[in-house]
Parts: C-alpha cells; structure tokens; sequence
C-alpha cells in the first residue's frame, strides 16, 4: 500500500520539491495533503491536530516538516520570539500530533546546531552547542522533537538552494547587473566559511527514501544528516566563494571577477559556523547517499527550480531571456 504524507511548509525550497516528488508518486508514495504557511501555520498545535483529523482517508504515514524561520540574523534581533516559537516550540506539538495520530515526524533541522569548529565531517552523534538564536531555536526543536516520540526523525542538512530565495539567485543578480552596467567592481564572497552546499531537491529525495527504509524495517529514527557529497575531481569542502566561482563558471560569466572577504567583512549580525560539513554515515547505512554538490548545481541551473528563484530574486533576468518563437 501507499505510504501517505503530509508536507507542511509546502511553499518553501524543500517543501515544493517534496511536493512535486510526492505528486509524481516517487516510490509508491501518495500525496495526502501539502499545506503552505497560509493554509497552516505549525505553531498552532490545534490547527494541526485538525487538519490531520480532517484529511480524507485519514491520518497520513509521514509529515515531513518544511517549514522553518529562516531568518539567521533577524533571529538576534526582531525575529526572535518567531524563531523560538516556529523552530523551537512549533515541532514539539507537530511531534505530540504526530504521536496521537500514529504518524512518523521528519523534521529539518541544521549544522547551526554545531559551533562551526569541527576540522573533520561532523557525525550524527556529534554533542551541539549552537552559537546563534537561529541555531538554538532549531537545536529546541530537534529536542521537543526526539523527546516526543522515538520513532521520529531528525534530518539535519546545510547551505540548501532550490526553488525560491538563496545565495545562488543572489549572486546570478549581482553577476547580471554587472554585465548590464547598473554595478561595477568586483562581485565580494565570504571565502573562510567551509560546508557542502546542498539541492533541496535531492535532499527531498533523499528524506522520502529514508523516510520509505524506515517505514519498511519498522526501524526507530534519530538523527540523520543529509547533504550532497564532495565534488569527485575536488573532494575538499568549499567555501561560499568557491560556490559563487563555479556557479558563475557554470552560467556564462567566468570573466567576472570575485573577491574573496572575511565572515568579519561581511557585516551579518549573526555569527556563521566556519566549518558545516556533516558526515552522512547513518543515511549511507540505509543506501541513501546524495551527488556530488558540483552535479547537483548542475542539475538545478538546468532545472525549472532556476526560474522560480530568479522570479523571486531577479526578475528582469527573465523578463531579458530571450522569448521562445511560437
Ligand atoms: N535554507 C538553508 O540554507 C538551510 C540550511 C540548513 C537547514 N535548513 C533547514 O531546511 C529546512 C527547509 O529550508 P528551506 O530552505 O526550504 O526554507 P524556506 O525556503 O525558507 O521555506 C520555509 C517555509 O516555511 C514557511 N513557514 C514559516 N513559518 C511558518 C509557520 N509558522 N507555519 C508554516 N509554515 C511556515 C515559510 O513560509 P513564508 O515564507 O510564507 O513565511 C516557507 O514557505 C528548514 O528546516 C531549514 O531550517 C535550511
């Protein structure tokens, strides 16, 4: 039979792309609802529970959690309380619903959750010390979320560009503006932050096959972390410049030239982890091992994604394509 889920946060990178894979079926699975932040919002425990209580052919399998505040340095500031809220204390009651309704929580979770001081990929078992009110609020949330129910997971994943607002669609602008001449001088990436950057459409293919192993064995859950893997000509870890570099490569500017500044230099209110490379060891033990982030870059600039990032970030770079004739 079908493995039924329910996607909250269905709006953001990773929620449309676990909607479209869940609508195709992947994997003998079934879409039973898919909610947006206007259609439900996660802190409110009692809306969950009816939501879940009303869904036709009732309770799914599996809610994958989405939805996050994402906000890394207005969670220092104004955003606190809503991160608190949405990240830390949101998962706890979509936990306690899950439970009731005998289905598994996936909840998303981050490498803000470690200190960034790590010299080697961090394991699953790794202790967390947060050093941002975003990566503490989301180390509340994985905690409400473990605490509720064993058969829960946490997937923890970092640097994720998809279908909606991130650094890629930043940087493609500030590339274009360059090239039309409404900015000049050099393009400025932080080069002493090292992680793997990671699709979310890879990464909801890899939370529905874990997700699907577990189902399957009857398995508990835990903590998982979920990244795209190393590029195979350049297995070092990168930094942001060498993921604007290749991305710029990869979309026609090689001429344009980036210079490389400090965590320091960039002014963010809120601290970065220098180092966010997670080892992926419990996910390769069940088969689920995701491509290279060269590859997947690849994918997503080729991919339908591109354009619902360059919608929400640029625009008039669609509006220049050139226009298909009919
Ligand atoms: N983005 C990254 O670089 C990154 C890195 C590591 C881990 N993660 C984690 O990966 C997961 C997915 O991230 P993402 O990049 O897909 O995030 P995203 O694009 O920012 O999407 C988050 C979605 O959550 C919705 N949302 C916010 N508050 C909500 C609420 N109270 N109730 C329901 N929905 C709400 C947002 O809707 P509105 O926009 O309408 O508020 C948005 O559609 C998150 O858990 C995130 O913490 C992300």
């Amino acid at each position: 039979m079908a493995l039924r889920y329910v996607v909250t946060g269905s709006r953001g990178q990773l929620g449309r792309c676990l909607v479209r894979r869940l609508s195709a079926g992947e994997g003998g699975a079934e879409l039973a609802a898919a909610f947006s932040h206007a259609e439900l919002d996660i802190s409110d425990e009692a809306a969950v529970a009816s939501a879940l209580a009303e869904l036709p052919g009732g309770a799914p399998a599996v809610l994958v959690n989405a939805a996050a505040y994402n906000q890394v340095d207005a969670c220092e500031g104004e955003g606190a309380d809503d991160a608190v809220r949405i990240n830390g204390e949101a998962p706890g009651g979509l936990a306690r619903v899950c439970e009731a309704v005998g289905a598994r929580l996936v909840h998303v979770s981050t490498d803000y959750v470690f200190p960034g001081d790590a010299r080697e990929p961090i394991p699953e078992d790794a202790p967390p010390s947060p050093r941002t009110a975003y990566g503490r609020s989301k180390l509340l949330g994985e905690e409400r979320v473990l605490a509720s129910s064993e058969r829960a997971l946490v997937v923890r994943t970092s640097w994720v560009f998809g279908p909606g607002r991130n650094f890629v669609g930043a940087i493609l602008r500030q590339a274009r503006l360059r090239r039309t001449g409404e900015l000049t001088g050099p393009l400025r990436v932080v080069d002493d932050q090292r992680g793997h950057p990671t699709y979310a459409d890879d990464l909801a293919g890899g939370i529905l096959a874990l997700a699907g192993a577990l189902e399957e064995s009857g398995e508990a859950g835990g903590i998982f972390h979920l990244c795209n893997g190393p590029d195979e000509r350049e297995p070092a870890p990168i930094t942001w410049w060498d993921f604007a570099r290749a991305l710029l490569d990869l979309q026609g500017y090689p001429e344009l030239q980036i210079d490389r500044i400090s965590t320091a230099e960039s002014g963010a209110a809120a601290p970065r982890p220098a180092y966010s490379v997670m080892g992926c060891e419990r996910a390769a033990g069940l088969g689920v091992r995701l491509r290279s982030w060269r590859q997947a870059l690849t994918a997503y600039l080729a991919s339908p994604d591109l354009r619902v990032t360059l919608e929400l970030q640029d625009p008039a770079a669609l509006d220049a394509a050139p226009q298909a004739s009919a």
